[in-house]
């Protein structure tokens, strides 16, 4: 039977079964003793699973004999235990298909040996062969199962906010324009011969930066809801923690306080390292070993440690107090750079930590305004390796400050009326948090870019395949 190599490794299938596996080829060596070994990876897991190939094939001194990475292969055989250190089974194999062999072996772009990150960005079709992007993609999935089933157990509903929008959830005007039309080209008197349907039907319209109004709509009906989706930022931010398009998982939590909602935030990345803990110790091993060391240990220590909680204005102090020369100003009233989240996280305590109670005027209009008139109930979860991982607040459910604050901001009411139907119609409070998806990847991975921890990043330059 046709088994992946995950199954035919894990031992739930007698010794001397006869097995298909089908995958592709890591390595080849051949023995002096009339042997090739085969090693034959399908994705299934960590492992490549090795396939012992007789010269007794009637194939194998046309084909066998030709096989390099990557090519595509078909292996029949004996299930044995292994001799070979580290491994539980190999394949003995009596019959080798090859469904596609490697044009050009010398110039294949995915030798067996360590690429540059940066070297195979510039193959993201082809770098899932490698074993670091098998293992991230197999963590990555991981979490995102473990996300769904955190919010399943605990009575929340999985709700699709819209990725075409009218609405700048965060107010910042970072969003990118949906048009098709070719602005830069538009003959100068063209009159009615533009068809402005191709601007989404006559109608102006931006791709989300959030989801969080529209999530809100739902959490004051259902309760407890959370988006799980792309969202997209125009911000120009070339860095190693920013992406154009990246997956944002949003709860919110009706009849809820901002601690309520640092609670939730920590229960929440607690439970997802620890998924990742119990589901891919093979992967995280690999991690371990060849991109950062206390991979393991640090997820191990932050699940049992309760996370660091300081307010915006002790950070501050904490900052100046230092000693440190930082690139940036540190003074209330001011963001925090990443330099000094990770100063905070990494140097001051040790693990994450939840800063909380900004500044108002620096965070977005929807936050409550506490009682000193000054801060809101915002919060910031901070991991070590890259700071902000995670963004969120109380929300402000009273109609009169809301509509202070958004006239604060320059915020056209009109345009918001139905955000502010929810102030108008039974208000309660509630609140909620994001967490960009692909920072966890990175800090759980160890990456040094966040471009790394998608399958196809898009950035400032980047928009290939
Ligand atoms: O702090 P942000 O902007 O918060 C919001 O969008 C709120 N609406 C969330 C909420 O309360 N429901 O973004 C939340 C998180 C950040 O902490 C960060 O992890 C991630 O989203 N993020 C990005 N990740 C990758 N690339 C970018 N350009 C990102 N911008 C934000
Ligand atoms: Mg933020």
């Amino acid at each position: 039977s046709v088994v992946s190599v995950q199954k035919a490794l894990s031992g739930d299938i007698g010794t001397g079964s006869e097995v298909t596996v089908r995958g592709w080829v890591r390595t080849r060596r051949d023995s002096k003793a009339g042997l090739s070994f085969v090693n034959l990876s399908d994705g299934s897991c960590f492992a490549p699973i090795q396939v012992v190939v007789p010269d007794s094939l009637e194939n194998y001194e046309s084909e066998v004999k030709r096989l390099s990475a990557g090519c595509g292969v078909i292996a029949t055989g004996t299930l044995v235990p292994s001799q070979g250190a580290g491994q539980s089974f190999e394949l003995q194999a009596t019959a080798i298909e090859i469904t596609g062999f490697v044009e050009d072996p010398e110039t294949y772009p995915i030798q067996p040996k360590a690429h540059s990150l940066e070297f195979l960005r510039e193959v993201a079709h082809l770098r899932p062969r490698t074993n670091l992007f098998g293992a991230v993609t197999r963590i990555r999935h991981c979490l995102a199962q473990a996300v769904h089933r955190f919010f399943h157990e605990r009575g929340f509903y999985w709700i699709s906010t819209p990725i075409i929008t009218t609405s700048d959830a965060e107010g910042a005007g970072e969003m990118f324009r949906v048009s098709t039309l070719d602005l830069a080209n538009l003959p100068r008197d063209a009159g009615g011969a533009v068809d402005f349907s191709r601007d989404f039907f006559g109608k102006e319209t931006f791709l989300t930066v959030s989801g969080q109004l529209n999530v809100e709509a739902y959490c004051l009906a259902l309760s407890k809801v959370y988006t799980f989706g792309p969202t997209f930022r125009a911000e120009n931010s070339n860095t190693t923690r920013h992406l154009a398009e990246f997956w944002m998982i949003e709860p919110e939590i009706a009849f809820a306080d901002l601690n309520d909602d640092a609670n939730l935030a920590e229960e929440f990345l607690k439970y997802l390292f620890r998924a990742v803990l119990a589901e891919r110790g093979d992967d995280m091993a690999f991690i371990a070993e060849r991109v950062q060391k206390d991979a393991i240990t640090r997820l191990e220590k932050f699940v049992e440690a309760p996370f660091a909680r300081i307010e915006y204005g002790e950070a501050i102090r904490l900052l100046q107090a230092s000693g440190r020369k930082f690139d940036y100003p540190v003074e209330w009233g001011l963001d925090l750079q990443t330099e000094h989240e990770r100063w905070l996280t990494e140097e001051h305590v040790g693990r994450p930590v939840v800063v909380v109670n900004y500044p108002e005027h620096i965070k977005a209009f929807y936050m409550r305004l506490n009682d000193d008139g000054r801060t809101v109930a915002a919060m910031d979860v901070l991991a070590p390796g890259i700071g902000e991982i995670i963004g969120g607040s109380q929300r402000e459910e009273r109609l009169d400050v809301l509509d202070a604050r958004m006239d604060k901001f320059g915020l056209d009411r009109g345009h918001y009326g139905w955000y502010r139907d929810f102030r108008r119609y039974g208000t309660v409070p509630h609140a909620g948090f994001g967490l960009g998806f692909e920072r966890l990847v990175v800090y759980v991975c160890g990456l040094s870019n966040i471009r790394d921890a998608i399958p196809y990043p898009r950035a400032p330059g980047q928009a290939e395949y």
